[in-house]
């Protein structure tokens, strides 16, 4: 990463406006996965310990720039001062006299966790105003939140642009792992992708075969090249729409593109509906591929022993429904298993990943979805872009 890291800046005492992503599911008042507040901690003791008071803004959720209880942030700060063992004073608002006044009372011991960025209508539109009233509570800038890098909001860009900036730990890990995997993988390089839609996927098709040996495609979206290869695919989910550059892609990519040889089918979208494992061309009308077969899951084993370097964003099937699973738990047991350096892009995969329990196997899951997907894309990220390089600091 050349951009300034929070290690180049000098923090003792500092007031540090620290951005970071804990827009986490909450199900009745508690967090139901901290794996983004738990990603966050090594950047917050790094702050505490060169003697910086940390004050943190996040988003929850899409509360559509007003306040709204369900979007509070206090499940976030309950769990975060249960994780960092250190007081968090969560404050009701994100900007304003009051703000200022507790910031300016505060005893500085842990950390401040201001209230849901986009409470406020100016978040999304990067408001002069309310990045102005952001500024004004610090003396320094980090962003660590890579999983809103992507968005061009107030406490991503705006604050960016008016206080000493750098990027946070994670943020600094996340480019990192993702460089390598797209400048300088080692080789073999085996990505996969998986999901339901190949419109939301093509320019990371296009960038993984630019430096990808191979690309296995699993997941909803292979019948759409199925059936821009003549196949009868039955009910299962095409993009009419996309079936010529479904042909291109395929085309460009000639044999470094692999696609399932066999899925598992139904005869509708539900757990306990008649499941028939069946060759990809021989889907029976009205029936839906829902995932790949076992037949698939050992090619694309194959394909993935002896990589150097895989990158996986998607699952392979609805793997939400434990007769849908088997694809994605496969290749994810495949990749856990694997020497190679794994990284996981973001998203779904990262959920089935922590279902199997394998996270600790893989050589880095990505918390950012969205994000992780643009950068591969060859994106370039707001949050990123208007950080200063680090000649510069
Ligand atoms: C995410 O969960 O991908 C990030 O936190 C960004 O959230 P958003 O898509 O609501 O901007």
């Amino acid at each position: 990463m050349n951009k300034r890291s929070v290690r180049d800046l000098d923090l003792r005492d500092k007031r540090v406006l620290v951005r970071v992503d804990f827009n986490v599911p909450i199900k009745d008042g508690a967090v139901t996965d901290d794996t983004r507040i738990e990603r966050a901690l090594p950047n917050i003791r790094y702050l505490l310990s060169e003697g910086a008071k940390p004050i943190l803004i996040s988003h929850l959720g899409r509360p559509k720039g007003e306040p709204n209880p369900q979007y509070a942030m206090d499940p976030v700060a309950k769990r975060l001062e249960q994780l960092l063992g250190e007081p968090v004073l969560k404050l009701d608002a994100a900007v304003g006299p009051e703000v200022e006044e507790a910031v300016e009372n505060w005893d500085g011991a842990g950390v401040v966790l201001l209230e849901n960025s986009r409470f406020y209508p100016g978040e999304t539109k990067n408001d002069p105003e309310l990045s102005d009233g952001l500024a004004a509570l610090a003396d320094l800038y980090v962003n660590d939140a890579f999983g809103a890098a992507h968005r061009a909001h107030a406490t991503t860009v705006g604050v960016a642009e008016r206080l000493p900036a750098a990027a946070g730990l994670l943020m600094e890990a996340e480019l990192d792992y993702l460089d390598s995997v797209l400048q300088s993988p080692e080789h073999p390089f085996v990505a996969i992708l998986g999901g339901a839609k190949v419109s939301d996927k093509i320019g990371v098709i296009e960038s993984l075969l630019g430096v990808a040996d191979t690309l296995l495609i699993g997941g909803a979206m292979c019948f759409t090249f199925f059936k821009a290869r003549g196949y009868e695919v039955g009910a299962s989910l095409v993009e009419e729409d996309y079936l010529e550059e479904a042909k291109r892609l395929m085309e460009e990519a000639g044999d470094k593109l692999v696609l399932p040889v066999d899925v598992v089918a139904a005869e509708k979208m539900e757990e306990d509906a008649a499941t028939r494992t069946v060759k990809v061309d021989e889907i029976p009308a009205g029936w839906m591929g829902l995932d790949v077969g076992p037949e698939t899951v050992e090619l694309f084993r194959e394909r993935l022993s002896g990589a150097k370097t895989i990158f996986w964003n998607g699952p392979m099937g609805v793997f939400e429904m434990d007769a849908f699973a088997k694809g994605t738990e496969g290749v994810a047991r495949a990749v856990a298993g694997s020497d190679a350096t794994s990284v996981i892009g973001g998203g779904d995969s990262v959920a089935a990943v922590n279902k199997l329990g394998l996270e600790g196997e893989m050589s880095h899951i990505s918390t950012g979805g969205g994000a992780s997907l643009e950068y591969v894309e060859g994106k370039e990220l707001p949050g990123v872009a208007v950080l200063p390089d680090r000649e510069e600091s």
